[in-house]
């Protein structure tokens, strides 16, 4: 064994990562008197819900019409019938609930003229089932909603007493022989040590793993550490060949561009000034949704009518919107478009580009969070003591494609859910169990190898790689072709893990072996994301396959599971769970609303 001291803590329960999710289980968990803390790699202000801008869907009706079960059909249709239909009826029923809640713990939502929270149109959000006009169903702090939510959550857990140890970066999880989760291991950035975090229920809400890719909306450590560690124990990862691409990243740079922009009535053009959405989403036009959106915008450029000197690009119109919607609803990416486009909004349209922005896979969870490990005998089996949420779990409530604006209201019914159920599993009174040595060990020693690995591939040229052939092969449109050939590009990829080349090995601040150890976690996201996605010969959600145009419901509606071993993927699969939490009697949804049918706008 590798000769490391570590601190012990001991906790009820821990949560791994400090964004969205992971505040809001964190704040539930705390808010019972469990005993909790909250690890994070970066301060917790700093996690990618941050940079979340348009806003948190949920039917409050402020705005005009709406209901909960138009929330669950749009969900639905978005997810173009691949979700969990008990997890989605649970978020569209649960959302009002959560954002009042959020209201009360001093969210500074903005507000109509009779001080109700104020909401903006989104892309797929209707009403009438999908027959009636756009619905204002996306609450919004101006432009910057991410982050007023993440202060304001962080606030209310330190109030709460949950202890945040900032600055420590999970390595590996603690597994018990039998398969028990019983915390994680840890490296403190800042001075080097190691620490094990021993724990009743872990729950991991590490975030996506956008960063497999070249251009991508995520933040730069969104490398998927809770995938990471779930497929170094064996355990699936779950529908990990849906990758959203977000329709307005501002080309080059990557950043965002909310869909809120054209919420309030921005519209997209090609090379010949067309609003070209109008011949594809005839109904919805540029509030389509965001997978339909990206699809349109990539085919304008390959037929030749793109934007630019190179033609690969398109524009995104705003400067017909008066200046005080600007100011007041979209401040954020006014400041966004003049910093990286160099673009003054009330002038000029702003160049964009569909960019990686979302992971609907990831670890597969039941709705209450609990991370499952389906066999054939049993497709819901649980992982006792181990949780996931957020971008990191796959309830799976966005199935193949998420709408714009169900993440944040994902990361917090589902932080939520999480902390509930662990309240009722975790037994206060016993002690914690002492942890599986062998998996101690394990950690320790995958630790230092990568620490002192001494191969001949940098970390920085490898995840080069990785994300080249992700950006290529396994992009918005995909063929069998490109398919094949990324599969076994990424197969070779992952295998120079073993060949990896770290140059700093001491242990404070060391972001050579951070990075390294990032990419051991990114890379077996992109392989499962690549091999799951040659596997499916249909076309659904965002996962557009050109050899196969249509989708398939009698041999595909059902999740990929991927097992990521070294380089190699074994893949199988589990029903969708097709059966609603509550029966029409019972006040819940008409299941003939949600039947599947041809997915337009
Ligand atoms: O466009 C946006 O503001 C992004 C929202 C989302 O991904 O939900």
């Amino acid at each position: 064994m590798a000769a490391y001291e570590y601190e012990t803590h001991t906790f009820d329960a821990i949560v791994v990562g400090a964004g969205g999710s992971g505040l809001r289980a964190t704040l539930g968990l705390a808010e019972q008197g469990l005993k909790t803390a909250c690890i994070s790699k970066v301060f917790p202000t700093r996690s990618h819900t941050v940079a979340a801008q348009g806003g948190i869907a949920a039917s409050l009706s402020n705005m005009g019409p709406d209901h909960w079960q138009w929330h669950m059909y749009d969900t639905v249709k978005g997810s173009d019938w691949l979700g969990d239909t008990d997890a989605m009826e649970y978020l569209a029923r649960e959302a009002p609930k959560a954002v009042y809640e959020l209201e009360h713990y001093g969210v500074p939502f903005s507000r109509t003229e009779e001080g109700k929270i104020y909401q903006r149109p989104f892309g797929g959000h209707t009403t009438e089932f999908g027959e009636g006009p756009p619905v204002q169903r996306t609450c919004a702090a101006a432009d910057r909603t991410g982050h007023a939510i993440l202060h304001t959550l962080y606030g209310q857990s330190l109030k709460e007493k949950a202890e945040f140890y900032i600055e420590y970066f999970a390595t590996d999880l603690i597994m018990s022989e039998d398969g028990v989760c019983q915390g994680v291991m840890a490296w403190k950035l800042d001075d080097g040590t190691l620490h094990l975090f021993s724990a009743k229920t872990t729950v991991l809400a590490t975030g996506g793993y956008g960063r497999a890719y070249f251009s991508a909306t995520s933040a730069h450590t969104c490398t998927g550490d809770g995938g990471g560690m779930v497929a170094r124990q064996g355990l699936p990862l779950q529908d990990m060949e849906f990758v959203q691409f977000h329709p307005t990243g501002i080309y080059g740079a990557g950043c965002l561009i909310t869909e809120g922009a054209r919420g309030e009535g921005g519209y997209l053009t090609n090379s010949e000034g067309e609003r070209f959405m109008e011949r594809y989403a005839p109904t919805y036009k540029d509030l389509a949704s965001r997978d339909v959106v990206s699809r349109c915008m990539t085919m304008e450029i390959r037929e030749g009518r793109g934007v630019g000197p190179k033609k690969d690009h398109i524009h995104l119109n705003l400067n017909h919107l008066p200046p005080e919607t600007l100011d007041l609803r979209l401040p954020g990416i006014t400041e966004s478009a003049r910093i990286f486009a160099g673009v003054d909004l009330t002038k000029e349209p702003i160049p964009v580009q569909p960019t990686v922005h979302y992971n609907m896979g990831g670890i597969p969870t039941n709705y209450w969070g609990e991370v499952l490990n389906p066999t054939e005998e049993n497709p819901d089996a649980i992982v006792p003591g181990l949780m996931a949420v957020g971008e990191a779990g796959c309830a799976s409530v966005h199935g193949a494609n998420r709408l714009g604006s169900n993440s944040l209201i994902d990361l917090v019914v589902f932080g939520r859910a999480a902390a509930i159920k662990a309240g009722e599993v975790v037994d206060r009174n016993s002690a914690n169990p002492t942890p599986n040595k062998a998996s101690v060990e394990y950690a320790l020693d995958r630790f230092d190898k990568v620490r002192h690995a001494d191969g001949g591939t940098p970390t920085a040229e490898l995840r080069a790689e990785m994300q080249n052939a992700m950006q290529a092969d396994a992009a918005v449109f995909r063929t069998d072709k490109t398919l094949a050939e990324g599969v076994e590009t990424m197969t070779e990829v992952a295998a120079k893990l073993d060949d990896l080349h770290v140059t700093d090995r001491s242990l404070i601040w060391n972001t050579d072996l951070m990075e390294s150890l990032e990419l051991t976690n990114l890379m077996p996201n992109a392989l499962a994301t690549i091999v799951s996605a040659e596997a499916r010969k249909e076309s659904r959600g965002a996962h557009a396959h050109e050899d196969y145009p249509e989708r398939d419901d009698t041999n595909w509606r059902k999740h990929s599971l991927a097992k990521v071993t070294g380089n190699k993927t074994d893949l199988y699969y589990r029903p969708v769970h097709m059966d609603p939490l509550t029966t029409e009697g019972e006040g819940g949804i008409d299941m003939s609303k949600i039947a599947p049918k041809k997915r337009v706008y």
